[in-house]
């Protein structure tokens, strides 16, 4: 049960809603336990929806991918444009269907013994089918999962029961679906981290890290009077705008070439537990960290760059450099927080002290609040002694 009726969200060209620092309230264990780790697995992660892929990664009639989810092997395919999603297991003897990563292949066929498999996951063909009479129709069957799209995002979910996708987002699903339209996919790349899945999470719910790990690529954080906080029960949001310089203004000329309004802002959302879209005119970028273990995660990124709607050859050539030089941006910026992770878990590994967050970074309490609320009961919270969240300080 969540509780979140002591918070508000503030509406206001500035700032944070917090004018005091808030409590850390996950204590260091909860970054390292095994016990805390199934919680949250059960808790927060089986009835969510997980962005996995780009319909383009399964364009064509065949096309499959494979990926490793939360411990459940999963194989995503198109059959002639519908896509399904299963178990990669197959039900005769056990074996992944395939250990591919992604490809494409006219039938659903077992790597093992060859069993094909229809959309709806029953059997089809079956090499020497005779020697399995009388036929256990029950017992051959692959296991389907939830799949939905939202924009050109496909989305898994693990439970057979729960929120559509489109309840499950919510008041995101509109802003999520430009996923596509005139963006259009571009890369989609992962990395496994030697930390706790939340250590990822925190380090993107604030800004106040850039000077000291993106001392490049971003220079500084945005003064408190041109950042914005959203705290709502189900997602946090940031918007800013960056400072207009040579590089943002150039870019600025290729979206008006590209028939896109030039809006300025940069958006980072969160809808709990994971799924993370950020936003510039020039791109789109769902990612979402997935726990591997009490202190492993492995961290996936879905890249789309505008495209537009123009079809003219300066057009086409503008959105060509315009994907090489933001993917690059991207992968550079993912590589400098994927710096820190390791250094982070270890010191957590090994902390006495509380912790604790600032004004610039309260969108963190507001998610370890949502993860103690959901894995460890209202009663348990440390917060109940806290007098400082958006209650007390917050204007409006
Ligand atoms: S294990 Fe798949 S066909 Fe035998
Ligand atoms: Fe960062």
């Amino acid at each position: 049960m969540v509780h979140y009726s002591r918070f508000r969200t503030r509406y206001s060209p500035e700032m944070f809603t917090n004018q005091h620092h808030l409590r850390h309230l996950l204590r260091p264990e909860h970054y390292t336990s095994e016990d805390q780790y199934r919680l949250e697995l059960r808790h927060l992660f089986k009835p969510a929806w997980h962005p996995v892929a780009a319909r383009a990664e399964v364009a064509r009639p065949g096309d499959f991918l494979t990926l490793d989810l939360l411990e459940t092997p999963i194989l995503v395919r198109n059959f002639d444009g519908e896509l399904r999603a299963f178990l990669n297991v197959c039900p005769h003897r056990h074996s992944r269907l395939t250990d591919k990563r992604k490809g494409n292949a006219a039938k659903l066929r077992c790597q093992y013994h060859g069993w094909e498999f229809t959309k709806e996951g029953g059997t089809g063909k079956i090499p020497d089918a005779r020697a399995f009479r009388p036929w256990d129709r029950d017992n051959s069957c692959l296991k389907p999962f939830r799949l939905d799209t939202c924009g050109d995002l496909v989305f898994i979910n693990l439970s057979d029961t729960g929120p559509s996708l489109r309840e499950w987002i919510g008041p995101l699903w509109d802003v999520w679906q430009s996923h596509g339209g005139a963006y259009r996919h571009a890369a989609t790349w992962e990395k496994e981290f030697e930390c706790n899945w939340k250590v990822v999470l925190e380090n993107s719910l604030e800004s106040y890290h850039i000077p000291e790990v993106h001392p490049h690529t971003f220079k500084d954080f945005p003064p408190e009077e041109s950042a914005w906080h959203e705290l709502t029960e189900q997602f946090t949001s940031f918007r800013t705008t960056p400072p207009r310089d040579f590089a943002t203004r150039s870019q600025d000329w290729i979206i008006r070439r590209l028939g896109v309004p030039v809006t300025k802002d940069y958006w980072h959302r969160v809808l709990h537990p994971h799924a993370t879209g950020s936003s510039l005119d020039s791109f789109r970028m769902m990612q979402c960290v997935f726990p591997t273990g009490p202190t492993t995660c492995r961290y996936r990124s879905i890249f789309f760059t505008l495209r537009g709607f123009r079809k003219n050859p300066l057009a086409w050539a503008l959105y060509r450099s315009l994907r090489t030089l933001a993917t690059l941006v991207a992968k550079q910026v993912f590589a400098e927080d994927g710096a820190i992770y390791t250094g982070v878990q270890r010191g957590m590994a090994a902390s006495p002290h509380a912790g604790v967050i600032g004004t610039r970074e309260e969108r963190i309490y507001y998610f370890q609040k949502y993860v103690l609320d959901n894995t460890r009961g209202p009663r348990e919270l440390p917060l109940l002694e806290v007098e400082t969240p958006a209650d007390v300080n917050a204007v409006g």
